[in-house]
């Protein structure tokens, strides 16, 4: 099965679109190789497995998926079935614009235990926060807390160690314009966390910018970091100016509609209030936060994005 899965790989048409889910090793082999090596593994299920394999042909998600903008989105990522999978990989897609295969997506994914991953180049860019695990790339091996930033014209041939990894991407969601944007590889575990001067954010708000707005990043809307709220803190609400997105890291907070926790994925629509206070018994609120708005639908399904606005007329 796995030498037929990656002939099937190395001889498709949609090489660029396995950044959402392609592996080639098989659970037995990951059971192997766990004798060799004294860190525990973490063996899928069978269940997972028979989730159905994504093609092109069958995109195997709908072609939009939260993709009205004007409403707020909440996804309880760690309460989601795994619905789509590739090879070793399994996702749980939170946003899609476009099909999985061609469009923009955000999900998380996870890799099995020694999952590898063919190479691939990343039209329309791709970003990686890893939640879990190690994410390894010939750039090395990147532990959970790490942040990558992907432009179009990168390749890379990513693979993951015995224990797998759980991790955050977007795709197709950072084009290059005129200038080819910054790569970026970060580990947010050797930053300190700094009192943010992008806007005032109240008491007890602390921060790692993703990428300095001095770099050429700066040439685009969007803005990411990572923010911590401690027990006590006192975060100053603002209004969103286009999109707001937060995935909680650690902990929890609470807004006039609820609270949210660790795994939660949040939108925000434009002109809407962004605030709240650490969830009582939580120590801190550690969540990865992006403004910006002028990508997340890709230039091709501009045309073909559903109206929505009679549904939310009703
Ligand atoms: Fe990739």
């Amino acid at each position: 099965m796995r030498f037929l899965v990656f002939f099937l790989y190395l001889f498709s048409p949609h090489k660029f679109s396995i950044a959402l889910l392609n592996a080639t090793t098989c659970a037995d082999t990951s059971n192997k190789m766990a004798t060799t090596e004294p860190e525990p593994v973490e063996t899928p299920s069978e269940d997972v497995y028979e989730i159905a394999e994504v093609d092109a042909k069958n995109s195997g998600a709908d072609e939009f998926m939260n993709a009205d903008f004007s409403k707020k989105v909440v996804m309880q990522s760690e309460k989601l079935n795994w619905s789509s999978r590739r090879g070793d990989l399994v996702g749980k897609p939170l946003y899609v614009c476009g099909g999985k295969m061609n469009g923009a997506v955000t999900v998380v994914v996870k890799y099995f235990p020694n999952a590898d991953f063919e190479f691939h180049d990343h039209p329309q860019g791709e970003e990686i926060f890893v939640l879990d695990g190690v994410f390894t790339d010939e750039r090395g091996d990147h532990e959970a807390g790490s942040y990558l930033f992907n432009p179009e014209t990168f390749t890379h041939t990513p693979s993951t160690k015995q224990k797998g990894n759980l991790i955050l991407i977007r795709l197709r969601q950072y084009p290059n314009i005129g200038v080819r944007r910054t790569e970026k590889v970060v580990n947010s575990n050797k930053m300190e966390w700094v009192v943010p001067d992008f806007k005032k954010r109240g008491e007890g708000v602390t921060e790692k910018l993703m990428y300095p707005l001095e770099e050429d990043q700066a040439e685009y809307s969007e803005r990411q970091w990572i923010e911590r709220w401690s027990a006590d803190a006192t975060p100053e609400p603002f209004v969103v100016e286009d999109l707001l997105e937060i995935f909680i890291l650690k902990g929890g907070f609470t807004d006039e509609d609820g609270s949210y926790n660790k795994g939660d994925w949040i939108r925000l629509p434009k002109g809407s209030t962004f605030g709240g206070k650490v969830t009582p018994g939580e120590e801190e609120c550690v969540f990865l936060i992006k403004t910006g708005d002028e990508y997340v639908v890709p230039e091709q399904f501009k045309d073909s994005l559903p109206d929505y606005s009679a549904e939310s007329e009703q």
